[in-house]
């Protein structure tokens, strides 16, 4: 249901006495999020409000800038054969792939339950690709009856597997080789994909011998070949150094009479965090097409698995200060979100703004931003200038991709609820989890 704020009381600090300067606060690379009036705004809807209205912590995205972040890829693919699936991994709310499936997405699902959502929200089977190292036969066989456009397969026990399954079933699998290239993405060794040492993929130099094997084996039908090198890439060369190894071995499976309908690059593209400079879609597919028709492979269709991209500026977390806590060697601000809720800082030190929704004028404070959960690990954003009292709303920005699909109940805490922001109305799309969802099918022994 589509909801309206009401105008709620005044905010307990004083609006009047914002500086000019701060009507121009907006969080890095998300121009749907902006200062108005003093107070942070999702398009036209108050973020102050809203963390009043509905509770902190909350996660609150823009349906406008999942509209850009898709027009982005859109302008950049103009008329060629290009399918961009969403690598759904990054935010599988219903609400969120349906958006991107209204706009004819595609998506990269890893495993039966990411199906499951995509058929949910009224996706196209037939845009669906299945990569991921681990796929059981039950996923297997739910993909296969879906009627998916291709199995990205990472190994060749995995292609072993899938053949036993669709014969089984009387079925033919679409087949891709998930390959992999051996390049450094230049990213976090915690999301680099693409190297020797990595689980995923096939290794490019075994990679021939896998797809004599796949023709050869019963109802598989070989159709691509697939690589994902990583994710948050800055750097364009990383992907062409991938994308020259494929092909390469298309040219030799061309020798071999093997020939492909699609080569899929996988996802992987940055976005501002910090100070970084994303690498534009645009800038990306220039060089891909080139690379492709310098090559004679222009009649291939190109696949993208785009998952943060799409995603990561399209929301934001809110939290609310609860305690300001002041040690002799650390100031802290303790809020009511945790780890649990938004795991990348702890478990990759990663860095996300921080942006009171009302700023105050008074000085600035170093403080760390740590959650209730008991961990040292459970911190938010570290050695941040803030002016802060308890009680204030924080937006933790760049939270829409890897934030609530990576939280968890750890300590007994409820998972966020998450809010979609359209023009001036918001609407809840998924509630906050309540003390009966956290122990739910548990029962005590007799
Ligand atoms: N395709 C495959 C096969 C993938 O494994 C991934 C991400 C994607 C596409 C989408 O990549 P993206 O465009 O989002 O970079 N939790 C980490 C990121 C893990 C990415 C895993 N694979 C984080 O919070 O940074």
């Amino acid at each position: 249901m589509a909801r309206r704020l009401k105008t709620l009381e005044p905010h307990c600090h004083d609006m009047t006495a914002h500086s000019p300067t701060m009507t121009t606060r907006q969080p890095a690379g998300a121009p749907h999020f902006h200062d108005q009036d003093g107070t942070l705004h999702a398009e036209g809807v108050s973020l102050a409000e809203l963390g009043q209205a509905l509770g902190t912590p909350l996660y609150v995205y823009s349906r406008a800038a999942l509209a850009t972040a898709w027009s982005s890829y859109q302008d950049a693919i103009g008329s060629h054969n290009v399918l961009v699936c969403f690598g759904m991994k990054a935010n599988s709310n219903l609400a969120v792939l349906k958006e991107f499936a209204r706009l004819g997405s595609g998506f990269d699902i890893v495993s039966g339950g990411e199906l499951a959502r995509v058929l949910a929200a009224g996706a196209n089977p037939a845009k669906v690709v299945f990569s991921g190292v681990g796929k059981q036969r039950w996923e297997m066989q739910a993909a296969l009856e879906a009627g998916v456009k291709c199995f990205n397969v990472e190994s060749v026990p995995e292609l072993q597997r899938l053949s036993d399954v669709a014969c089984s079933m009387g079925k033919v699998a679409p087949v891709s080789l998930r390959v992999n290239p051996d390049v450094d993405a230049q990213t976090h060794p915690y999301i680099s994909t693409g190297l020797k040492e990595n689980k995923f993929g096939i290794a490019i130099e075994e990679a021939l011998g896998a797809y004599q094997l796949a023709t050869s084996l019963p109802g598989l039908n070989v159709v691509g070949v697939d690589c994902h090198i990583g994710s948050q890439i800055t750097e364009v060369s990383p992907y062409l150094d991938a994308l020259d190894k494929l092909l390469a071995l298309i040219e030799q499976l061309g020798a071999l009479g093997i020939e492909l309908k699609h080569l899929d690059l996988g996802g992987g593209l940055g976005i501002r965090y910090d100070d970084e400079t994303p690498l534009a879609p645009k800038v990306l597919l220039d060089r891909v097409f080139a690379a492709l028709e310098s090559r004679g492979c222009s009649s291939l269709q190109l696949v993208l698995e785009p998952g943060r991209s799409m995603v990561g500026n399209a929301g934001v977390l809110l939290t609310s200060v609860q305690y300001l806590k002041h040690t002799e060697a650390r100031n802290f601000a303790i809020v009511d979100a945790g780890m649990n809720d938004l795991l990348r800082p702890a478990l990759y030190e990663a860095w996300h703004g921080v942006l009171p929704v009302v700023p105050r004028q008074s000085t600035t404070t170093l403080y760390d931003v740590v959650g209730p959960v008991c961990e040292s690990a459970d911190w938010l954003a570290r050695g941040r200038q803030l002016s802060l009292e308890e009680g204030d709303i924080l937006a933790i920005e760049s939270a829409g991709a890897y934030g609530f699909v990576m939280a968890g109940n750890y300590n007994s805490r409820p998972r966020p609820a998450e809010v979609m922001v359209d023009g001036d109305i918001f609407h809840v799309i998924r509630q906050r989890e309540t003390f009966a969802d956290l122990i739910r099918g548990e029962s005590c022994l007799p």
